[in-house]
């Protein structure tokens, strides 16, 4: 069995799947956190991987960036190959004024510009929600990791270069970072019934006009991974 987008087999992904936007950070993941790990999938070099971590199975794969993308990545995911979890670990710019380079911003909710919503014919606005067994065992294990942390609203975007800077008005309303993903995922999560978290590292501040190097993205990106890493663990307990 395989989909337009994954050729892997059903069986071959785990129960719990990290997703970074890059598929070579998948690549990372597996290379250098898991146990024996197996790339099920490279249509597209949208490169997947399952092995395990401390002995519990668990995958990772690419995204790719934008709504659109994640959100075929996704459905194929939960409603194909029988996956419950999808962890993202991506980046994110700062809006919040609280809110730091390399601080790590895990997504309560996301609100959003994207019309993704529209499939679903709702007559009101549907508020894209992380599932709360997710998100309070991310919340420990980041509180375990003494890290720099942050939980509540965040938007995802349709554009990363945008004509008209709207940015202000999202500030206004306590949005806490930008990207580009978690809001299709969770409304695919929450069709198919099943769990969504997004976790985020903060590579740039558009107000403050400052990104991270390569390198610091490196190490900030190591907490991330460890914060959904050890989620998976918790939950498979
Ligand atoms: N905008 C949108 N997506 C992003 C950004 C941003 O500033 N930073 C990282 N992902």
């Amino acid at each position: 069995m395989s989909t337009p987008h994954n050729n892997a087999n059903k069986g071959d992904i785990a129960e719990t799947v990290l997703m970074p936007g890059d598929p070579l950070r998948a690549k990372f993941i597996a290379e250098n956190y898991l146990e024996n790990p197996v790339c099920y999938n490279n249509v597209r070099n949208m490169l997947g991987f399952t092995g395990t971590y401390k002995g519990v199975p668990v995958s990772v794969q690419g995204s790719g960036m934008g709504m659109p993308s994640i959100a075929i990545y996704s459905h194929e995911l939960y409603n194909e190959y029988d996956v419950s979890n999808i962890i993202r670990i991506g980046t994110a710019g700062a809006v919040a004024d609280s809110v730091n380079l390399r601080d790590i911003v895990i997504a309560m909710s996301a609100s959003t510009n994207s019309a993704y919503a529209n499939q679903y014919n709702l007559p009101g606005t549907y508020a894209p929600t992380a599932s709360w067994k997710l998100l309070s065992v991310a919340v420990k294990m980041a509180e375990k990791n003494n890290c720099s942390y942050h939980v509540g609203n965040i938007l995802s975007s349709d554009t990363f270069y945008d004509d008209f800077d709207s940015l202000a008005k999202w500030h206004k309303m306590g949005v806490l970072a930008i990207e580009m993903e978690s809001a299709a995922l969770y409304m695919n999560a929450a069709r198919a019934g099943k769990n969504a978290l997004c976790i985020l590292t903060v590579s740039d501040c558009p107000f403050r006009n400052l990104s991270t190097t390569a390198e610091e993205r490196q190490s900030s990106f190591r907490t991330m991974m460890e914060i959904a890493l050890d989620t998976a663990l918790e939950i498979s307990k």
